[in-house]
């Protein structure tokens, strides 16, 4: 099968090592000329010192890419996403199945990506949307080490589509779901409590607190799941609780590492400026509150980490805030 991947950075380019795998010709679209030039002329992973199969090619034309498969993996930061899709609905004529990777929610809008995509293309021009997320840093996926992940469509055949794409027996299972709010939204929120794990490590609390706060993190990002229309058990699947385990305590997230900086006493802007890559978790924390906000909702952490990553709290005092609440049952 043709594939497309739009977005060749960290994970655009892991999983096009992973397509190219699995037997499917792969052309990369990024738009930082750099890349592209070390995909088609060193054949290494722009971020990885890892070689990749040189049957993997990369371009900067975004109308060439979308020409050559009717399966666009989409693969740039959330915050870039509608302009990507707007772009994309430009040069497209015929329809194509949109399989989204990213975990975000859209700054200002809120939005998660099918939301996005159902705005900005045509009804004429998609055949179908997957979400494919769960557990997986690029880092080991690239030197092929087993991951689990999930594909959720509103439609059934679709979602054992991408399975079958994506699936191989050597290191890679996807297991199918119809819940793409709960996919979408748990794979977003678990980067706002990746944070808070990381400012906790920051400020120099202990493993009994990093667990604490992932373990009633999970219970907010449920909260969220269940008030925008998904499933509890997808908050606690692969896509939810799975995810967080791997990102709220590893050297390699960054939300983890941004958040660690956070604790040490960086603001969350400076933070942030010093990861080359994305970092979707602050946006995460935010988004958080508002649906807390308007849903009125019970998430005393992610209100907290809100003062804190906005600068109007300081995290030691918020530590205090959240230990001096009133006592209550599990
Ligand atoms: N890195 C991982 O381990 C991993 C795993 C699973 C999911 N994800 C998700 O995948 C998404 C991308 O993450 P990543 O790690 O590959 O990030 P990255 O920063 O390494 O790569 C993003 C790519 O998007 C491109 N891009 C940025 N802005 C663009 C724009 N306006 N138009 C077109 N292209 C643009 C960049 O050139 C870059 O190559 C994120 O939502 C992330 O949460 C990442």
């Amino acid at each position: 099968m043709n594939i497309s991947v739009i977005g060749g950075g960290a994970w655009g380019t892991t999983l096009a090592q992973l397509l190219a795998d699995n037997g499917n010709n792969v052309l990369i679209r990024d738009i930082n000329p750099e890349f592209v030039e070390k995909i088609n002329k060193a054949h290494m992973h722009p971020f990885f010192d890892v070689e990749i199969p040189h049957n993997i090619k990369a371009t900067l034309d975004l109308k060439e890419a979308c020409d050559m498969s009717n399966v666009l993996v989409l693969c740039v930061p959330t915050k870039a996403m509608r302009t990507v899709l707007k772009d994309i609905n430009t040069v497209i004529t015929n329809k194509k199945l949109f399989i989204n990777v990213s975990k975000g929610i859209e700054p200002n809008t809120s939005f998660r990506v099918s939301q996005i995509v159902d705005e900005e293309i045509a009804k004429d021009k998609i055949e179908d949307y997957v979400v494919l997320s769960g557990p997986s840093h690029a880092e080991e996926v690239i030197l092929r080490k087993v991951t689990s992940l999930v594909a959720a469509s509103y439609n059934p055949k679709s979602a054992l589509l991408v399975q079958n794409i994506f699936s191989n027996d050597k290191y890679l299972r996807v297991y199918s779901s119809d819940d793409v709010i709960g996919v979408e939204t748990g794979g977003a929120m678990k980067n706002a409590i990746a944070i808070v794990s990381g400012i906790a490590s920051g400020m120099g609390l202990g493993e009994n607190a990093r667990a604490s706060l992932i373990s009633r993190g999970v219970k907010e990002i449920v909260q969220i799941v269940k008030a925008l229309g998904g499933k509890e058990d997808t908050a606690y699947g692969l896509s939810g609780v799975g995810d967080l385990i791997v990102t709220a305590s590893s050297m390699n997230s960054r939300n983890f590492q941004c958040g660690l900086k956070i604790g040490k006493g960086m603001s969350a802007s400076e933070a942030q400026g010093s990861s080359v890559q994305t970092v979707e978790g602050i946006r995460a924390i935010e988004a958080g509150y508002e649906i807390g906000q308007k849903y009125h909702l019970d998430l005393p952490i992610i209100n907290t980490a809100y003062l804190v990553v906005n600068g109007k709290l300081d995290a030691k005092v918020a530590l205090q805030m959240l230990l001096s609440r009133s006592l209550k049952a599990e």
